[in-house]
């Protein structure tokens, strides 16, 4: 038996999170360390991609979102957005008959209409050709953050409002979510960030609310399936109040149970 194999042994299957978030950082660091351009960090950083899917999809877990691009990664130099995009691109069409043969479907969350045509329409091709994939859900967020999500949530609630289909009184947290782009998931019950920093950079800011949040100071191009079962082993081992008292939730188990 492997080192992995040994790790996945000690996941209890019947309490995967069913949705896992994840900031994928360090990549120039991890490039940097090594001498070489931070591009290389990228570059080695689509390997990690592969190994998470992957082993997503073989544990059963419905929904995987990666950060892989903010809204404030703009503003990094023009060649690092420029090698990014391309990067991005040409991993999702080497990628996607794997992603079809393993059941994957591509996802895209973000404000796409800023991305260059190239990459989009690589994207778009992906998804179009993995939206009958009805295993994990691959969900990448591109010129995507939560404060703009919810700035565009807030336009169409004002507009419905406006044109007297919703009335002020009726927006509650359902009527927020549908107007998310992640409608139709839910929300994250673990959020992994690599890379050693401690903060979420506006990545799922409403989606996270009740999130387990896990830092690793490995660097995203080292983070393997290894270290992702870590971080499932270590989010088995904690306890989700929502709320409520220890002993509620003990209760409520043994009613589940
Ligand atoms: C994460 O790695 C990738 C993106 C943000 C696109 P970074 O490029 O942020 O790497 P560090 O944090 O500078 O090491
Ligand atoms: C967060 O990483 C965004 C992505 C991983 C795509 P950053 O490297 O941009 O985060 P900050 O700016 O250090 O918080
Ligand atoms: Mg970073």
């Amino acid at each position: 038996m492997d080192a992995l194999d040994k790790k996945l042994e000690q996941i209890d299957m019947m309490r995967l999170p069913r949705h896992v978030a994840m900031i994928m950082d360090g990549n120039g660091r991890w490039a940097k360390l090594r001498g070489q351009d931070r591009c290389m960090g990228h570059v080695e950083g689509v390997n990690s991609v592969r190994k998470v899917t992957e082993l997503s999809s073989d544990l059963g877990i419905d929904y995987l979102t990666l950060y892989a691009f903010s809204t404030e990664n703009w503003n990094r130099p023009q060649e690092e957005v420029d090698t990014l995009m391309h990067l991005i691109g040409m991993a999702i069409e080497r990628e996607t008959p794997d992603l079809i043969k393993n059941n994957v479907h591509l996802n895209l969350i973000g404000a796409l209409d800023r991305m260059p045509q190239e990459a989009y329409d690589r994207l778009h091709r992906c998804e179009l050709a993995t939206a009958h994939c009805n295993g994990l859900t691959l969900t990448l967020a591109l010129s995507y953050s939560g404060r703009w999500e919810i700035v565009d949530a807030v336009k169409k609630i004002a507009q419905d409002v406006k044109e007297g289909s919703l009335d002020p009184s009726q927006i509650d947290d359902a009527t927020i979510q549908r107007c998310l782009a992640t409608y139709d998931m839910p929300d994250p019950d673990l959020l992994i960030r690599t890379g050693g920093d401690n903060r979420v950079s506006n990545y799922l800011l409403w989606q996270i609310a009740y999130s387990e949040l896990y830092f690793t100071p490995t660097l995203w191009p080292d983070f393997g399936k290894e270290a992702y079962a870590d971080a499932l082993i270590a989010y088995q081992q904690r306890e989700r109040r929502f709320g409520k008292t220890s002993e509620q939730v003990q209760e409520d188990n043994k009613i589940i149970k």
